[in-house]
């Protein structure tokens, strides 16, 4: 099969639009998936995916070539970010943190120009932006933090933005974990934390986080924004409690020595589920560790 990331010598010079073919071209199927950002969500998505539609190609898109061998093992055709691409994919998902870029808002504007509009676009982003820190509620469509207050939400509503205007969707994600993964085990790993112990957080862990990207994908939403937890907010103090409750991590935490940080929010994501008709296979972190709340 031809590879989609070759770089034409066309395209090299500027090539029309109409060269960017799509799923019509008979080299782009018609569910395969663009993975911008395969890492521990991606990787996920790309398993459940081929679930579904078994016999699609799944691609993914990196930064390096650090991780390429282990993507080809696991069926994911690897390419780097900034690889002209000759064709557009039915559906993409940009699921690559803010981290390792000094331009996210533009990486996912790239993004969404590998999209052609037929399937979904799909963003991860997450619920930081929510404008709340008194541990109150916030839904679907509660407030955002206004742009200007702080880069760190800039970075996300940009990007947001970008995929909104181009009829792509949007997932906030609350704190993503396994069990190696997440708050909890940063935690374990520092003994001792200087945050205040009674900030509320919201958690989903990796699997239903993936659950809920195929199902969103699959729907073929435009320009939605949507909300992923697990619906069972926590406070710091509750998680680790929950965590040693367990008795499955060797490691002992401390605790939490904050005392004037900002607190939390109360997430639920009710609409989202009877929209998507998704619910967690993990219903909290609780439920996670195999212990009561
Ligand atoms: N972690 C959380 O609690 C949390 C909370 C809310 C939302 N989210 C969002 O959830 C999504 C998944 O997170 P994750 O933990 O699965 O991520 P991850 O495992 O850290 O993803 C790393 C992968 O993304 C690639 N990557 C990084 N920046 C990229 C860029 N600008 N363009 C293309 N590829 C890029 C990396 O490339 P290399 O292989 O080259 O390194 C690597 O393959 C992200 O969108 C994240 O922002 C996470």
């Amino acid at each position: 099969m031809a590879n989609p990331f070759q770089v034409s010598a066309s395209s090299s010079m500027g090539a029309p639009n109409e060269e960017l073919k799509g799923a019509s071209s008979g080299l782009v199927g018609e569910n395969d998936l663009l993975i911008v950002g395969p890492g521990v969500l991606g990787r996920l998505v790309a398993e459940k995916w081929r679930q579904e539609y078994p016999g699609c190609q799944v691609y993914g898109q990196t930064v390096t070539t650090d991780h390429h061998d282990e993507l080809i093992k696991i069926g994911i055709r690897p390419s780097l970010k900034g690889t002209k691409l000759n064709y557009r994919f039915p559906y993409v998902i940009f699921c690559a943190p803010p981290l390792q870029t000094s331009d996210y808002p533009g990486d996912v504007r790239e993004a969404a120009l590998s999209w052609n509009g037929e399937g979904s676009f799909l963003f991860t982003s997450s619920s930081a932006p929510y404008d709340c820190n008194d541990n109150g509620q916030c839904i679907e469509d509660s407030p955002v933090v206004p742009i200007g207050r702080s880069p760190r939400t800039d970075v996300l509503l940009k990007a947001e933005k970008e995929v909104l205007e181009r009829g792509g969707s949007v997932l906030r994600l609350a704190g993503l974990y396994k069990a190696d993964r997440g708050a909890h085990a940063y935690w374990l790993e520092k003994g001792t934390v200087e945050l205040r112990p009674d900030h509320i957080l919201n958690l989903i862990h990796y699997e239903d986080a993936a659950s809920l990207s195929v199902a969103i994908l699959k729907k073929k939403f435009h320009d939605r924004i949507f909300l992923g937890c697990d619906n069972h907010p926590l406070s710091r103090q509750e998680v680790m409690d929950l965590v040693a409750k367990s008795g499955k991590f060797t490691k002992k935490f401390e605790g939490f020595t904050g005392t004037s940080d900002p607190l939390g929010k109360k997430l639920n994501n009710t609409k989202t589920r009877e929209e998507v008709g998704w619910e967690p296979k993990y219903a909290s972190f609780a439920h996670f560790l195999g212990v009561s709340n």
